[in-house]
């Protein structure tokens, strides 16, 4: 049976022009979702939109997810083109990181803003039009959950994804709208292409995790489009690892084990 496009679920995506958020955007759209797309490319979105057009309707607004009004805007556009909001996947995110004591005021605002402040500001202006059976997703990291070595405030906004994640789950899931965050392990996209291509990192994550192959942006995506369906619809307030387990298993290759130590001279 034709589906009324009035029906039709709508989700907001931020950080849609590229890498993890573009796939969420093919995923929903294929998914069945009418699509809001935001970034500040305008030329991206626009490629995105028509490679959707025989596929769903997509919107898109060219903004920084950090402008005073961009969660207003967001959120009035999905009302205004489709009259609803279905989901909302806070993507967007800074992939700046450095260690503590190498890191400014300016660094330290400017990720707070977009990776921990944009989300919570998103979800609040979101929850104001969402109905039982919406939810929001968030993309932390993790080492959100675990930090690292130069993770600095990367880290620390990831972790506050977490806690975001749950005290929305807590407030609003009686509402029925739920809130889960997925913690993707490294995925090759612009924001991590100058070490995925380093033979030498390559080496260490494949030896680290106990999978047979590299994370995908489908991955992710497939990951967010099933936390926002009916199928994962009693799953709220959890953070999800997306890394082929190499959070969570102290994992080394066999070949890592048994390698000889090289010390440098
Ligand atoms: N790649 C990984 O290994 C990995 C692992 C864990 C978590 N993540 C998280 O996944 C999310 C997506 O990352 P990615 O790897 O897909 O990076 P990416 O390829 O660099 O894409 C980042 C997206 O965010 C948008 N964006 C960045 N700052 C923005 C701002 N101020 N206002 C509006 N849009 C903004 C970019 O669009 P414009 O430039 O057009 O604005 C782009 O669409 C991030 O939250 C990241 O922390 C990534």
């Amino acid at each position: 049976m034709k589906q009324d496009s009035a029906q039709k679920p709508v989700v907001l995506i931020t950080g849609a022009s590229a890498g993890i958020g573009e796939a969420i955007a093919r995923r929903f759209a294929a998914g069945g979702f009418r699509i809001v797309a935001v970034a500040r490319r305008q030329d991206r979105l626009d490629q995105l939109a028509k490679s959707l057009s025989a596929t769903t309707e997509v919107v898109t607004l060219a903004m920084d997810v950090t402008a005073t009004d961009a969660p207003q805007r967001a959120v009035d556009l999905a009302i205004k083109s489709f009259g609803r909001l279905d989901c909302l996947v806070n993507n967007a995110g800074s992939g700046r990181w450095a260690p503590v004591h190498e890191t400014d005021d300016g660094m330290l605002n400017e990720v707070i803003e977009i990776s921990l402040k944009a989300p919570f500001r998103f979800a609040r202006v979101a929850l104001g039009v969402m109905k039982a059976d919406a939810s929001i997703i968030s993309v932390g990291s993790v080492f959100g959950t675990l930090g690292g070595l130069n993770g600095g405030i990367y880290c620390a906004v990831k972790a506050g994804l977490v806690g975001l994640t749950q005290t929305l789950a807590a407030q609003y899931g009686a509402t029925g709208i739920r809130a889960n965050l997925v913690a993707p392990g490294v995925i090759k996209t612009d924001m991590t292409r100058d070490f995925w291509d380093a033979p030498a990192f390559q080496r260490i994550n494949q030896e680290m995790t106990p999978f047979n192959r590299d994370g995908t942006v489908e991955d992710v995506a497939n990951t967010i489009h099933f936390l926002a369906s009916k199928e994962g619809s009693y799953i709220n307030g959890q953070t999800i690892a997306l890394d082929g387990g190499w959070s969570t298993t102290k994992y080394l290759s066999y070949d890592a084990l048994v390698c000889e130590r090289v010390v440098a001279s």
